[in-house]
């Protein structure tokens, strides 16, 4: 499989192995972006753990709906951001910030809000270009995620994986995050999260 080469020395990633990388730059994801995102969702993984091709500009147009509430915890924002090596688009990020972390147990027996981590808190969702994948962008994307100044405010970052997602739950993994419980919950889901630093 290819591997990036370092463009230049820029300063060191704390990040053990990627030290050698540029990390890539992550920048607003807009409207007129939405073709250069869209052919990645014809991508069967893509479907597979994301959605299809409607995914990006269903959350294109929920950017601009009121904040409310959602599973026990108040919306306080919601960031996407397209990943650039150079001038090449690699990969999308999407971010939904919350005053904290609740976890939800839903479903006829469901109760509810069952923890609650009570922290500033992001939602992650990525994908990486499936013509560039396994190249590291994928946790490179996560890592310059927990660096952006727009997620100053964010102080835990977690992701929700179904564990058959090897490639997800590798990624996460190699970007520092932990499952909060190793026991996927009612929808199948295990949340890995990791606190901002
Ligand atoms: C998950 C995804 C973003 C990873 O992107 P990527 O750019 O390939 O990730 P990286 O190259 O940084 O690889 C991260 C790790 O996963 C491993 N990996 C990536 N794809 C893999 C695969 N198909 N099978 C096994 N391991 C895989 C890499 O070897 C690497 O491991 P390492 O860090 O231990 O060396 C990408 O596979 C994707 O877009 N999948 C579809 C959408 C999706 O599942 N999004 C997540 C929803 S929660």
């Amino acid at each position: 499989m290819p591997t990036r080469q370092p463009h230049r020395l820029e300063e060191p990633d704390t990040e053990s192995m990627r030290q050698y990388c540029v990390p890539v730059k992550l920048r607003p994801f807009t409207r007129d972006q939405l073709p250069l995102v869209e052919p990645w969702f014809e991508d069967p993984e893509t479907q597979r753990w994301l959605g299809g091709p409607d995914w990006p500009r269903m959350a294109v147009e929920l950017a601009d709906a009121p904040l409310g509430e959602f599973r026990g915890a108040q919306e306080t924002g919601r960031y996407r951001f397209l990943a650039w090596d150079n001038d090449m688009p690699v990969g999308y990020v999407d971010c939904g910030t919350f005053d904290r972390w609740a976890t939800w147990e839903g479903g006829s027996d469901g109760g509810g809000v069952v923890s609650v981590i009570d922290e500033p808190s992001g939602s992650i969702a990525y994908v990486t270009d499936p013509a560039l994948r396994q190249r590291g962008y994928g946790v490179d994307m996560i890592l310059t995620l927990m660096r952006a100044r727009e997620l100053g405010h964010v102080l835990l970052l977690a992701a929700g994986i179904e564990p058959e997602n090897t490639a997800s739950v590798r990624c996460m993994i190699s970007a520092g995050f932990h499952p909060l419980d190793p026991v996927s919950d009612w929808e199948g889901i295990v949340y890995y999260a990791r606190r901002r630093t």
